[in-house]
């Protein structure tokens, strides 16, 4: 069975090819990223022109790489949200018009769901893994921090979320005041790479409540209120600044999902989205979870739709759903 991804909730226009249960045959990213740089973030009128100029373009391409036709194509799963409405429509758009054109099943999924496949596809550690259930999943992304206890594939529990900013969010705000551009997360990653990442410290995260939630906004705050009054450390020590900085962050999600894998006793904890490529973020987990611990393949880490084509057949092989072509974006979606 083939399923055809389409994925363009943010900046990147993506379309990817995908056989059964996760070999992907094709996985085609368009960035965005040259145009949003300067603007130190995502301009969501440029993703939405951007998409539309390239959408048509990156499904070519899927079904060249894949070395496929049109008329192959099984299912078409799309993202419906979260994300920016007007790039979502583009997406949306393109897979309807696909669906009614062929005759072929719509399913329009979740995009954090989506993020969680990623560990099942073809060249993830969970590839065709069925036996690893309870596992403990850390989204961690761009507008994302969430613990969620996964107890079969489409089954999930969320045990907390972010009270206020995204991991990801923190750090991308962090580049952007040290002048770098958007995403910020790989350029603090490259800047700490042989930094001490125990030189400055930054606040740990202190709030009463569920020991599964995080908060982000405090330390955020913190590290732009560092560049601020420290430009001395910026112009000289820049490498350990960033290196404290994202070793702050790691920490915090480190700690609280290896208590919250321990606290549900899960067989494996899995951790996705965007920051998941973070080699600090890995080698941490590596070193401290008693516990194993799964990440998708680097460039799988971020957004791409060959994790969106495998959630859309997840759905529709167990659960036998579609969507109609009344399908809409949805901006806020929860897990
Ligand atoms: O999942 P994603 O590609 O898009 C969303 O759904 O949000 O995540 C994007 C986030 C951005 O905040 C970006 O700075 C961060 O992931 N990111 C990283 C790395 N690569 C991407 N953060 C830390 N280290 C990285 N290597
Ligand atoms: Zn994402």
């Amino acid at each position: 069975m083939i399923t055809l991804g389409i994925e363009t909730s943010c900046d990147d226009t993506a379309v990817s090819v995908i056989e059964n249960d996760g070999k992907i045959l094709s996985n085609v990213l368009t960035s965005q990223e040259v145009f949003h740089r300067d603007f130190g973030g995502i301009v969501p009128e440029i993703a939405s022109r951007k998409h539309a100029e390239l959408i048509g373009y990156t499904i070519v391409e899927a079904l060249k790489l894949a070395n496929i036709s049109l008329r192959d194509i099984d299912l078409i799963s799309v993202t419906k949200g979260p994300g920016l409405v007007g790039s979502l429509l583009v997406g949306l758009e393109a897979a309807k018009s696909l669906s009614f054109a062929l005759d072929k099943p719509l399913i329009g999924v979740n995009h954090l769901e989506g993020h969680i496949y990623s560990l099942f596809l073809e060249g993830a550690p969970l590839y065709k893994q069925k036996d690893i259930f309870p596992l403990l999943i850390l989204i961690v992304s761009g507008g994302h921090t969430e613990l969620i206890l996964m107890e079969n594939f489409l089954i999930y529990k969320v045990l907390g979320r972010t009270r206020d900013d995204a991991a990801g969010e923190a750090i991308d705000k962090f580049a952007r005041f040290l002048g770098y551009g958007y995403p910020g997360g790989p350029i603090v990653e490259k800047l700490g790479l042989e930094g001490d990442p125990n030189k400055y410290e930054f606040p740990n995260l202190t709030f009463k409540g569920s020991p599964y939630e995080f908060s982000f906004s405090g330390l955020k705050t913190a590290g732009v209120y560092f560049i601020q009054n420290h430009p001395d450390v910026v112009q000289n020590d820049l490498s350990n600044l960033a290196a404290s900085f994202e070793n702050a962050l790691v920490r915090i999600l480190v700690e609280r999902t290896v208590r919250a894998a321990t606290d549900f006793n899960v067989k494996g904890i899995g951790v996705v989205g965007g920051v998941s490529a973070n080699k600090r973020l890995r080698e941490t987990f590596a070193n401290v979870s008693p516990i194993n611990v799964y990440f998708p393949q680097k460039a799988l880490s971020t957004d791409n739709a060959a994790m969106i084509a495998l959630t859309g057949y997840l759905h529709y092989t167990i659960k036998g759903e579609t969507s109609d072509l009344t399908l809409d974006a949805i901006s806020r979606l929860e897990l």
